[in-house]
């Protein structure tokens, strides 16, 4: 199949698609999703459309909080470097084998800053460091059940 520019809904949808069917799949980080989160596909599909694509074709047709389901999650089970990093492993091979252009290299970069963040709030409750204590990396608030 050719690859071509992200340009509508339609290709946001198969993006989302193509990459949960993978995550689902996989070895590292499929359990999370089934087992830990036991996701609702036919509800977090959806969001995930309105995400990418208010991300990328600036629809503003997200809105929600991308923060608050990760702290749940990392209750249950710590969120470490190795999960985000087959999280954008997966994401950036989906981009790349269906997708060529700019907005498509901005999804990689998005993913991969966003990743960061939740990997480095995630850190600073798995892994706190004692010297930072004075610094709340964190707001407690969003660390509610
Ligand atoms: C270790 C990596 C990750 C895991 C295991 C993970 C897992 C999850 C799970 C289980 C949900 C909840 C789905 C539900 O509603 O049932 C979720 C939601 C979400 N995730 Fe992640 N995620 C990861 C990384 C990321 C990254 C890197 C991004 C962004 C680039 C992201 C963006 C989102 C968004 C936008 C939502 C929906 C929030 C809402 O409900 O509005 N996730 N994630």
């Amino acid at each position: 199949m050719e690859r071509r520019e992200i340009k509508t809904r339609e290709d946001i949808e198969l993006l989302v698609n193509s990459f949960y069917d993978k995550v689902q799949q996989d070895e590292v980080i499929g359990f999370i999703f089934k087992d830990i989160a036991k996701v609702d596909w036919a509800r977090h599909l959806p969001t995930m459309y309105n995400f990418w694509e208010s991300l990328l074709l600036e629809s503003g047709s997200y809105r929600g909080n991308a923060m608050e389901p990760h702290f749940r999650i990392n209750k249950k089970i710590p969120l470490e470097a190795a999960h985000f990093q087959r999280w954008i492993q997966l994401f950036e091979a989906t981009v790349n084998k269906l997708f060529t252009g700019e907005t498509a290299a901005l999804a990689i970069t998005r993913a991969k800053s966003i990743g960061e963040i939740l990997l480095f709030k995630m850190n600073s409750i798995n892994h706190p460091d004692p010297n930072n204590k004075k610094i709340p990396l964190v707001n407690p608030g969003n660390q509610k059940g």
